[in-house]
């Protein structure tokens, strides 16, 4: 039986992370469903209107490697707010979520609009400063000359405009787990997914 595993939460709150770590642990495939907006936004930035791009987009499209930067980013959160833009993007989310090993599905609004009968939910959050603090040092890791100041403007943004919009905000399902990750290493905060999500088995 298909098992799909929710987990949203804001941006750089260790989403990523977690959930390629419990998708490894339970052996089951993971989609970041944030690569489905940023492959739109980034679309836009080219001229393709929004609507155009997300009825567009195929798989392929995922592994685009400019996907990553802060201006795509910001692109994707513009997209995202579009009703039509999130309807077009629903079917492919929802039949990864009922592949046959089981899925791990992570974004905004999984645990609510995508999969709300996935039986384990979780809701990754973490300060906005340190949230600031690690994306930054994957910036700069990079080569991506910015500052802390730039960085942590730039989540606050996004995290406004996602919690913001009418179209599937950014909020936790109401039965999911909350994990806080601003005091908690990568291990402990993987640590916790995983036995929160053995649980909910
Ligand atoms: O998670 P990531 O930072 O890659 O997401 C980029 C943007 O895509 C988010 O800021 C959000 O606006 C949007 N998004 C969304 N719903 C999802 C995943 C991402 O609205 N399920």
């Amino acid at each position: 039986m298909a098992f799909t595993i929710a987990i949203d939460g804001p941006a750089a709150a260790g989403k990523g992370t977690i959930s390629k770590a419990v998708a490894a642990h339970f052996d089951c495939a993971h989609l970041d469903t944030g690569l489905l907006y940023r492959a739109v936004g980034a679309r836009t930035l080219d001229g393709t209107g929004p609507i155009v791009a997300a009825k567009a987009l195929v798989a392929e499209d995922l592994a685009a490697d400019n996907l990553r930067t802060p201006e795509v980013a910001q692109a994707a959160s513009r997209v995202a707010v579009i009703a039509e833009v999130r309807a077009a993007l629903v079917d492919f989310q929802r039949a990864f979520a009922r592949r046959a090993g089981g899925a791990v599905l992570d974004g905004r609004d999984i645990g609510t609009v995508i999969c709300p009968a996935a039986e384990a939910k979780l809701f990754v959050t973490a300060s906005a400063e340190v949230r600031a603090e690690r994306r930054f040092l994957e910036l700069t890791g990079k080569g991506t000359e910015t500052d802390y100041e730039t960085v942590l403007a730039d989540v606050k943004e996004r995290d406004a405009r996602d919690m913001e919009r009418a179209e599937a905000p950014l909020k936790p399902a109401e039965d999911a787990i909350l994990i806080d990750t601003s005091e908690l290493s990568i291990e402990e905060a993987v640590a916790k997914a995983v036995s929160a999500i053995t649980a909910a088995r």
